[in-house]
């Protein structure tokens, strides 16, 4: 039968009310990338669960088609979220397709353009605040205590329910749980939803390495951040609503929480584009997680099967790239100048 989407798919699984109506983008079902090459290097079998992949190029799809099918289930008109630009724009593709007015809280100046062009492009209002990430989802939460417009941050049961399926969909491929689970970690929505997919599941437990960028650390300091900092927008949060959760996650799979610092996340980044997955730069902090606890001789992971989760794609935040290289050479169009240049 073809695919059609998450809650078609594992919906027997979500605990989602009666009421859910299923608006769907055929999100999910993403391919886990075998990495030969580089798995070698650590000596393990290494795989990339590349999110972005999905409609709106990141994991938050997933949560996504859950949230917005209970919240037009149970006659929401509104939806409303905090974000650094990926939630922004999944919550403004699904509100659309299911004909809800989306509005969305960014902080000033420090989203990447690809996803504000997507909240954009898919209808939200969108709404940069004076603050961080951490006062946006303050504000968002008041005014959905106040008013009917339904929250679709992952504070929202739903989206922890449908961001499930990725695990569901790892152990698919793979038969099994991996030994270790790899992700970046930002208000910790992702990692409490794997480990609570992997639990429900049944097909064993991976150790987690949840990784945050050094400038903004909570969970590892363990304490708030209150001017969190990093090249890595997407985890520029200095109060994950479910820190809580993240660390329980990382204790209970006798995994762990760790820092990488910008340097890091954006050398991981060029590795996977060198191996031809680009994603952008918190997508690539699992793997800079990976590589650094390897060279602290933290890790064996030899013999080890281990999935790093690339939660979003590289085409959300080109800048990145674009800003750190000089412009592509200009020549002539004519074929002299271009063999002097190519050589033969
Ligand atoms: N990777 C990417 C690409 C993200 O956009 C996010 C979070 C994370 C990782 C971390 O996931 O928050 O569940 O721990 N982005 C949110 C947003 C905050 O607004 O798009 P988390």
């Amino acid at each position: 039968m073809t695919y059609q989407g998450l809650i078609h798919r594992y919906g027997h699984l979500l605990d989602l009310p009666a009421h859910t109506q299923n608006i769907s983008l055929l999100e999910g079902n993403t391919p886990l990338i075998p990495m030969p090459r580089l798995g070698k290097e650590f000596g393990c079998e290494l795989f990339v669960k590349f999110e972005g992949l999905n409609p709106t190029g990141s994991f938050k799809d997933r949560g996504m088609t859950a949230a917005i099918s209970e919240a037009v289930g149970r006659g929401a008109q509104t939806v409303i979220c905090a974000s650094t630009g990926n939630t922004a724009a999944s919550a403004a593709a699904y509100a659309s397709r299911a004909g809800l007015r989306s509005i969305v809280l960014i902080p000033e100046g420090k989203v990447a353009a690809g996803k504000l062009a997507g909240a954009i492009a898919y209808g939200a209002e969108v709404i940069q605040i004076q603050g961080s990430f951490d006062d946006a989802l303050s504000l968002v939460v008041e005014i959905t205590q106040k008013t009917p417009i339904a929250l679709v941050n992952s504070i929202n049961p739903y989206r922890v329910e449908g961001q499930k399926t990725a695990a569901f969909e790892i152990c698919d491929v793979l038969d099994n749980a991996p030994d270790w689970l790899c992700l970046p970690v930002g208000n910790a929505g992702n990692i409490t939803s794997y480990w609570a997919g992997f639990k429900q599941y049944q097909k064993g437990l991976p150790q987690v390495l949840g990784v945050q960028a050094a400038g903004s650390a909570p969970l590892v300091l363990g304490h708030p951040v209150d001017n969190p900092e990093t090249i890595a927008t997407a985890i520029r949060i200095g109060r994950p609503a479910r820190g809580e959760q993240a660390l329980e996650a990382a204790q209970q799979s006798n995994g762990r929480i760790i820092a990488v610092s910008d340097a890091e996340i954006l050398s991981a980044q060029k590795i996977l584009a060198s191996e031809g997955v680009w994603v952008e730069p918190a997508s690539a902090a699992g793997l800079a997680g990976l590589i650094a606890e390897s060279a602290f001789g933290k890790f064996d992971a030899s013999g080890k099967r281990i999935v790093v989760v690339c939660t979003g794609h590289g085409l959300k935040d080109p800048s990145v790239i674009t800003d750190s290289f000089t412009s592509p050479k200009v020549i002539p169009a004519n074929y002299e100048a271009l063999i002097s240049l190519v050589g033969g």
